[in-house]
């Protein structure tokens, strides 16, 4: 066993190395090709699309292209082929079987209606295929097979036909190994299914037939889905952030939900989502736990909004954001608290708001003193007017300077028992009352100090 087990490692690897000499054979052979009559093809393509490098993979970018076919003469070590929002139709017969090292495929929104069986031959190394916002209505599994290492798979936007004949896909997106295949898509047929995920889908009410069920069960969805649970509205209602906004896989997983005349932040964020655009908007507030799901997300771009309001648990989950555009809004303060959760912030745009130098603007002041590693914009008062213009920082320097450190205590032990107010707080901050990931700061800071 043990033999054939090594045996077994030995053919891999001799298969693997000869792949790679192939590999640079192929691409001397387009060197060659260079000065060829072929040249010009790989030219003009390669002119045409972008051809380049991020994080040590080969990219060719041929989207918005108006293209209705794959071409032939693409360079053929590429890793990451972005065919995204061009027009094809069709995928015929291995259409993608030059590009053997291609780890994945951009296909969305196009205006693909057919895929033929062989379509992805000899994707072997595909793990990621983007098939969302196109018009399919049928897919079936064999189309999957030749790409063993598939592992994301998305399909939401198409106006699937949920009978018999997507049995077998269905079958596959709904084994617990596949979770991140198919996620979001939605029957558009029949009827009686409408809106059911695909992941979700009962098999027995989808294709009654290949249940052996008698001949009364195709009637019960259309009973149910008529008179009991009007789906349509529901899910018009509220549509999740997948299939309002768009997602991008490569290079890093973005969700695209630019000037989407959004008016909330779009609920169910993928959690696997690193960068979030949902700048152009009409988001007029933020509430609590929004992004509770998206924990990886790295990136968030609020900027040109309408937002006024931030709940103190707004940002509540965001342990790795690094980088938030708050610019170009309506806001006049942050309530305390609100960015206890940002751990690793490292860029805060705040630029063109209505900042307001009064007392609640010391929380701000003060959460940035204690985070020195945070690069931050765009603090300048806004209001009342004798401070307009000038750096917050400048104003709370100020309002020390005019208010002893004994005159701001003094409201507390006045008031011990009452309604906090904004004065309270600052007058806490001063005392070290603070949750512990400050207070670590602060006393970091007094040994720095003394
Ligand atoms: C944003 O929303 C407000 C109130 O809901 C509305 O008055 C305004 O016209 C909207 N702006 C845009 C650009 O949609
Ligand atoms: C946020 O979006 C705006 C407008 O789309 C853009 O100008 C800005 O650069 C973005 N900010 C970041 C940090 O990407
Ligand atoms: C700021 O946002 C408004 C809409 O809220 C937009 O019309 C304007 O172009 C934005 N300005 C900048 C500099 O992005």
């Amino acid at each position: 066993m043990r033999l054939f087990a090594a045996l077994l490692v030995l053919l891999v690897l001799t298969v693997a190395l000869a792949g790679k000499g192939g590999r640079s054979k192929g691409r001397n052979r387009i060197r060659g090709r260079g000065r060829g009559s072929r040249a010009g093809a790989v030219k003009r393509f390669a002119a045409e699309c972008k051809e380049y490098v991020e994080d040590g993979k080969k990219v060719l970018d041929c989207q918005e292209r108006q293209l209705t076919t794959i071409p032939l003469g693409w360079p053929d070590d590429i890793e990451h082929l972005l065919l995204a929002r061009n027009k094809i139709r069709i995928l015929r017969n291995d259409a993608f079987a030059q590009f053997r090292y291609l780890k994945s495929l951009d296909l969305q929104q196009n205006e693909i209606s057919h895929i033929e069986e062989g379509a992805f031959n000899g994707l072997s190394q595909l793990s990621i295929l983007l098939l969302q916002h196109n018009r399919l209505q049928l897919l079936t599994e064999e189309v999957l097979l030749p790409m063993p290492r598939l592992h994301h798979l998305r399909l939401h936007d198409n106006p699937w036909r949920c009978d018999c004949q997507l049995d077998s896909l269905v079958r596959t997106l709904q084994l617990p190994s596949n979770r991140n295949m198919g996620n979001f898509a939605k029957c558009a047929e029949p009827s009686a299914l409408w809106g059911q995920k695909l992941k979700k889908v009962d098999l027995e009410l989808m294709c009654p037939d290949l249940q052996g069920s008698s001949g009364a069960r195709p009637q019960l969805p259309q009973q149910q889905g008529g008179s009991s649970r009007p789906r349509p509205p529901a899910i018009q209602r509220h549509p999740d952030a997948t299939s309002l906004c768009h997602t991008y896989m490569s290079p890093k997983p973005l969700l695209d939900c630019k000037n989407r005349e959004l008016k909330i932040v779009p609920p169910d964020i993928p959690g696997y989502i690193v960068k979030m655009d949902l700048s152009s908007n009409n988001i007029t507030q933020l509430r609590p736990k929004e992004f509770l799901a998206a924990k990886e997300l790295k990136l968030l771009n609020l900027s040109s909004n309408n937002l006024q309001q931030i709940d103190m648990a707004a940002f509540a989950g965001l342990l790795y954001l690094r980088e938030l555009d708050l610019s170009n809004n309506s806001l006049h303060y942050f309530q305390y608290g609100v960015l206890e959760d940002l751990y690793f912030l490292r860029k805060l745009s705040l630029g063109n708001n209505l900042w307001m130098c009064d007392y609640n603007i010391h929380y701000l002041i003060y959460w940035l003193k204690h985070h020195p590693s945070v690069e931050y914009s765009g603090l300048v008062c806004s209001d009342p007017p004798e401070f307009r213009g000038w750096p917050v920082e400048n104003y709370v320097k100020t309002y020390n300077a005019e208010c002893p450190k004994d005159k701001q205590v003094a409201p507390q032990t006045d008031n011990d028992q009452g309604g906090t107010t904004v004065q309270e707080l600052t007058a806490d901050l001063e005392e070290e009352a603070l949750p512990s990931p400050i207070r670590v700061h602060d006393k970091f800071e007094i040994i720095r100090l003394s």
